[in-house]
């Protein structure tokens, strides 16, 4: 006769849930029915039908705090951002699995030049090893990879890893993994006037047309939706030029962990806060809405970068 074996599984943080959830995903571990942890919990009642119930569609993370964690650790600060890249594959996989489409990580900003010689080759060899081992990952699990940043300063193996990670899963459906190297909000909007500029110069662009549709064209990653949830690592306040365009409307998080102590508990809960926040997008929440009043017509809808919103420069 068969035997039959019940196993109850007891979680015993927010980490081993996501870990044995992942070895389920990857076959490590055989289960009948698995059942994905609670993450997201469901909106309070009351909450307004403005709030958000859904995970965020595009979560960006400022990594800071390396060189914090090695002084506190007796360590180089080398060895804190080494430890530091060594958090990401977790969260990543952990965004992934809660269905966020977009994952940007501040890596090397325009500013970042300003750092010495030494700490600049070390954090862009890194960038570029990591990417070389995650990659076949990435493959894997269908995830797509975009690089946001100016092209012209890294130096050319980074360069070509970068660009030959975006292309070999630029045909990829699931979450976008985008590394900001080289980044600067303003380098940015400033890259896109100048070709708006080149385009109206050329007659291809009527300037009295130019919308924010025509502006997100020329930013780097023209289908990146904007930023919904912001976290900064390490305590600090402040977007240090960060995702300026995209971060208009972002919920910001700022908890105090250093970035090599960051976990997928972390980014649970700095999601659990961003679902409990009450979005308006300049409009008003649906608890001071006038009764009878159409709500469409009172709250504000949101402009963002959907990859339906492109334009083209001729129009
Ligand atoms: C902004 O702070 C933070 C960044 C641009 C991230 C910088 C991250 C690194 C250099 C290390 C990369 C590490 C990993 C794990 C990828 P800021 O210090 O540049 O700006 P601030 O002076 O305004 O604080």
């Amino acid at each position: 006769m068969a035997s039959r074996f019940i196993c109850v599984v007891v979680y015993l943080s927010d980490d081993d849930a996501d870990r044995s959830y992942r070895q389920i995903q990857r076959g490590l571990i055989t289960v009948s029915n698995p059942v994905r942890p609670n993450l997201v919990p469901t909106p309070r009642n009351g909450s307004s039908a403005a709030s958000n119930d859904a995970p965020p569609r595009h979560i960006g993370i400022i990594m800071d705090g390396n060189g914090r964690w090695a002084v506190r650790h007796g360590l180089l600060r080398r060895q804190g951002h080494r430890r530091g890249f060594s958090r990401l594959p977790a969260v990543i996989d952990t965004a992934a699995d809660l269905g966020v489409s977009w994952l940007s990580f501040y890596c090397w900003s325009t500013e970042n030049w300003n750092r010495p010689v030494a700490e600049q080759c070390c954090v862009l060899g890194l960038i570029r090893q990591f990417v070389h081992t995650q990659l076949p990952y990435w493959q894997d699990r269908g995830l797509r990879f975009a690089w946001s940043g100016r092209r012209d300063r890294v130096g050319h193996q980074v360069h070509d890893q970068l660009v030959s990670a975006e292309r070999v899963t630029a045909n990829n459906s699931g979450m976008t993994v985008c590394l900001c190297v080289d980044y600067g909000g303003h380098v940015e909007l400033a890259h896109a006037v100048c070709e708006l500029a080149r385009h109206a110069a050329a007659g291809r662009l009527n300037p009295a047309r130019i919308d924010e549709k025509h502006i997100r064209t020329f930013l780097y990653q023209p289908d990146m939706p904007d930023v919904d949830l912001l976290i900064r690592t390490s305590g600090e306040q402040r977007v240090s030029n960060f995702l300026t365009w995209q971060s208009a409307y972002a919920e910001m998080s700022f908890p105090s962990t250093l970035w090599p102590d960051f976990s997928p508990s972390h980014l649970h809960q700095a999601i659990r806060e961003y679902v409990d926040r009450d979005r308006r997008y300049g409009g008003l929440s649906a608890a001071v809405i006038p009764q009878g009043t159409t709500k469409d017509v009172v709250v504000g809808t949101r402009t963002s970068g959907s990859r339906d919103d492109e334009t083209s420069v001729t129009a």
